[in-house]
């Protein structure tokens, strides 16, 4: 009876206060059956067109992901997630597809989409999926669609008729794609797409925005769950129930990275993501977490302390380090570099420690740089040496880590250059040192 009213406290205890919900606003790119979700075609077309204006004449290739069976004879749909750089391009989540693009002086003069053929015995174990024929040329904007048994002649005769190399994401020949060398004579050059790429997705557009944005509301939601959830002697685990819950709930579509819940000496592991320790009244619990949405996933960390009240220390080393974030933030503009937000960063903490580290500058307890582009990666591609264009979206995250104190401070938000400055895309989630105190006392957790 006693351990029955124990797990009855425990469900009491974990079960989330108030449910976080983004509410009734439509999910803005809900699922089609079978197919993932609706494709923005004029997006996924000028992205295609942009890429091939920047190559000139050739034919581009690029494979989709393929199937993957994790769970040794159990294939699920949920084992796969598509290619970034083939989602880039075609916004389709199919498997075992590819998209061919004959490039011209113009850009793109055709595309081709070659889908698997259907089988419908595979398809009663893990769903409908989108074969070659008028329905995945109306889904994609793609109009010529090709089964996959015709690839080898469609690639024939496209690099036949082509004025130019053949360029593809070179890195992916070994997956089912060393077919590519196959297709060129051995002296005939083969150009690795990516860097290009790469480049063209560091600009988000207005799609990219649209997903961009509900995977970051949705881990800012899931932020102020966990604060109010959040007491001592709960595990780290419930709390990151409670935060993966409410990434489901929104229609997330699975962590953009394992979530990272560490209290007390867990706290100052960079990457701490067991998430076993029982958390004490004391301490500070750093999340670090992202929700996945359309692909898109967030990466947003907020130090809140266990018992909703942050101590002295606690609360100096906080907002020295929300100091330190903060004058990063004001500096972004378009062309400004990590590097020069990352010395705007280490500088406040320089000039505003004061006697807080034992008179000498907290940054000896800083441990990693401040910013990395964000994306379809959470750790998105682009080169971090060059200027930031309007449009790049990436995070600020200063960290402190005093690990004799068992006492770590992250504070991460998503900031979107925009022509004049800076949008913080994840202010939602309660930052300073007021705001979490106040929504944590809301949940009428602490006296
Ligand atoms: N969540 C990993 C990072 O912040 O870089
Ligand atoms: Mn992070
Ligand atoms: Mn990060």
């Amino acid at each position: 009876m006693i351990i029955r009213l124990a797990g009855l406290a425990l469900v009491l205890a974990v079960n989330p206060v108030s449910a976080q919900s983004l509410g009734p606003a439509p999910d803005p790119v809900a699922a089609l059956p079978g197919y993932g979700r609706p494709v923005d075609v004029e997006a996924t077309r000028l992205r295609r067109q942009q890429l091939a204006l920047h190559t000139g004449p050739g034919v581009i290739v690029i494979p989709a992901a393929t199937s993957r069976d994790l769970e040794d004879l159990v294939l699920q749909d949920n084992d796969f997630r598509q290619d970034d750089y083939f989602f880039y391009l075609t916004g389709l989540e199919s498997p075992n597809a590819w998209l061919v693009i004959a490039a011209g002086a113009s850009g793109v003069e055709q595309s081709h989409l070659v889908l698997p053929r259907r089988n419908v015995r595979q398809e009663q174990w893990t769903g409908r999926k989108l074969g070659p024929g008028p329905e995945a040329a109306e889904l994609t904007g793609v109009m010529s669609v090709l089964s996959l048994d015709a690839l080898d002649s469609l690639m024939a005769a496209s690099l036949s008729q082509s004025g130019g190399p053949l360029r593809t994401v070179v890195a992916r020949q070994s997956e089912g794609s060393g077919r590519i060398r196959r297709w060129l004579d051995p002296a005939e050059e083969l150009i690795d797409v990516r860097p290009l790429l790469d480049s063209l997705r560091t600009v988000k557009d207005d799609a990219e925005m649209v997903r961009l944005r509900r995977a970051i509301d949705i881990t800012a939601l899931a932020h102020r769950a966990a604060m109010q959830a959040v007491r001592p002697n709960m595990y780290e685990y419930q709390l990151e129930a409670e935060i993966e819950y409410t990434f489901r709930v929104n229609g997330a579509d699975r962590v953009g990275f394992p979530s990272i819940v560490g209290s007390g000496p867990n706290s100052t592991t960079l990457h701490y993501d067991i998430n076993r320790r029982r958390m004490g009244a004391g301490d500070v619990v750093v999340m670090d977490i992202g929700a996945e949405y359309g692909q898109y996933t967030a990466d947003v960390t907020r130090t809140i302390p266990v018992n909703g009240r942050f101590t002295p220390r606690q609360r100096d080393i906080y907002s020295l380090v929300l100091g330190a974030q903060q004058a990063a933030i004001d500096a972004v503009r378009p062309g400004v570099t990590f590097e020069e937000l990352n010395g705007i960063a280490r500088s406040y903490v320089d000039e505003h420690s004061g006697e807080l580290c034992g008179g000498q500058s907290c940054n000896r307890y800083s441990l990693h740089g401040i910013s990395h582009h964000l994306g379809m990666r959470v750790h998105d591609v682009g080169d971090r040496r060059l200027p930031l264009q309007a449009g790049a979206v990436f995070t600020i995250e200063p960290g402190l880590y005093i690990n004799d104190e068992n006492l770590g401070i992250r504070i991460e938000d998503d900031i979107l250059v925009t022509a004049t400055g800076a949008e913080i895309l994840s202010a939602n989630a309660p930052r300073t040192v007021e705001a979490i105190e106040e929504l944590m006392r809301g949940a009428s957790r602490i006296p």
